[in-house]
């Protein structure tokens, strides 16, 4: 018995901002977006387009495609770093959006690792009970957590959610398996401040606001090495070969990162799925958006392994191998 993905899905805001936009409002160029980063564009949610509702279209989507209806399923887990609000979870908006009265729902922080440690806990829950139907989604507004004024971090970013469904099936499908780790020594060189929590006298001073902070090129270093580490000890436990895979999925942090991995892994590029030049970083969306446009594409076949990895804010990295 295996946790299958029965059906995938995304959502992306209709709004395009594109790199020239950018250059209307901060000191830099499309030149210099694209060589640094290989993103072009990148979709910025509307008015009162709330996190849950992105991962509630992306969810619908993929409860279609797997022919599950929503009242089925029996756990929402939303990965995200920018719900509306703290309480409740935006999981929560999400079950009653979709309607699915039955599940319980909550959120899981783990940056831009959040959808790939969300997958495995899934996983998780199936293999103890396989009867459940849970529906697992990457959901973010990095737009309105973003500070406009910083060239260093606003050309990054974008908006958007994606969403799988998982469920037992029989055979040798579904998640193989996957490793995970985080290194909260590393916390200050990507992170997003909210109001301060330990000290009463703390509150009255001015808050650091709710921006991403980045320390770029430090960032650069540790997610390439990181996210190779991942893989490689991840094909070495489940003991599958990387000439074995036949898609990898990564986290869409941005096209250099991407090719220095396919370098040091020694992956054919085409090998590696890559949409960022339209949605920029999604953070914990990016691998469940790229994730259904490759299965949409038929980029992914029944029988294929499929690697996905991701790196992230905490800091937090991993990598999970999937039978199609
Ligand atoms: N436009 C024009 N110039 C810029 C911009 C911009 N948007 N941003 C910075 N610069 C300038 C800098 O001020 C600097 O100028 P200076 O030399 O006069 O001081 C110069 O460009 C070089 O800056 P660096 O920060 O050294 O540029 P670098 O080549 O490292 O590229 C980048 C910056 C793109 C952020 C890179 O470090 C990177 O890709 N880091 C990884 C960040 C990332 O992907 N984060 C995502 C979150 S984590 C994750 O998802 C894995």
């Amino acid at each position: 018995m295996g946790t299958a993905i029965l059906g995938t899905g995304a959502y992306l805001p209709e709004r395009v901002m594109t790199n020239q936009d950018l250059e209307k409002i901060i000191d830099t160029s499309d030149e210099w977006i694209q060589t640094r980063t290989g993103i072009r564009t990148r979709c910025i949610g509307g008015k009162g387009e709330e996190t849950y509702l992105l991962a509630a279209r992306a969810a619908v989507s993929a409860l279609e495609m797997a022919g599950v209806s929503a009242v089925d399923i029996d756990l929402i887990v939303v990965a995200t770093i920018s719900s509306h609000m703290l309480m409740p979870s935006c999981a929560c908006f999400v079950q009653k959006e979709i309607g699915a009265s039955k599940a319980f729902a909550y959120d899981i922080n783990a940056a831009c690792s959040g959808f790939v440690y969300a997958l495995d806990l899934a996983d998780k829950y199936i293999q103890a009970d396989p009867g459940k139907k849970i529906l697992v989604i990457g959901a973010e507004a990095l737009s309105s957590r973003t500070n406009w004024e910083d060239r260093n971090t606003c050309i990054i970013f974008g908006d958007g959610a994606g969403a799988v469904v998982l469920g037992a099936v029989e055979g040798d499908r579904g998640v193989i398996g996957a490793r995970l780790f985080s290194d909260g020594n590393l916390w200050s060189l990507l992170h997003m401040h909210t109001a301060p929590s330990c000290n009463p006298e703390l509150l009255q001073s001015a808050s650091p606001g709710v921006h991403i902070v980045m320390e770029g090129r430090e960032v650069f270093k540790y997610a390439v090495k990181a996210m190779e580490e991942a893989i490689l000890a991840l094909l070495e436990q489940e003991q599958v070969a990387l000439d074995a895979v036949s898609l990898v999925v990564p986290h869409q942090a941005n096209v250099r990162i991407l090719n220095k991995l396919v370098e040091r892994l020694g992956i054919g590029a085409e090998k590696v799925f890559i949409n960022v030049q339209k949605y920029g970083n999604t953070s914990a969306a990016s691998i469940p958006i790229a994730l259904d446009e490759a299965n949409r594409a038929s980029r992914i076949q029944a029988g294929d392994i499929v690697l996905l990895c991701s790196f992230g804010g905490g800091f937090t990295w991993g990598a999970a191998l999937i039978r199609w």
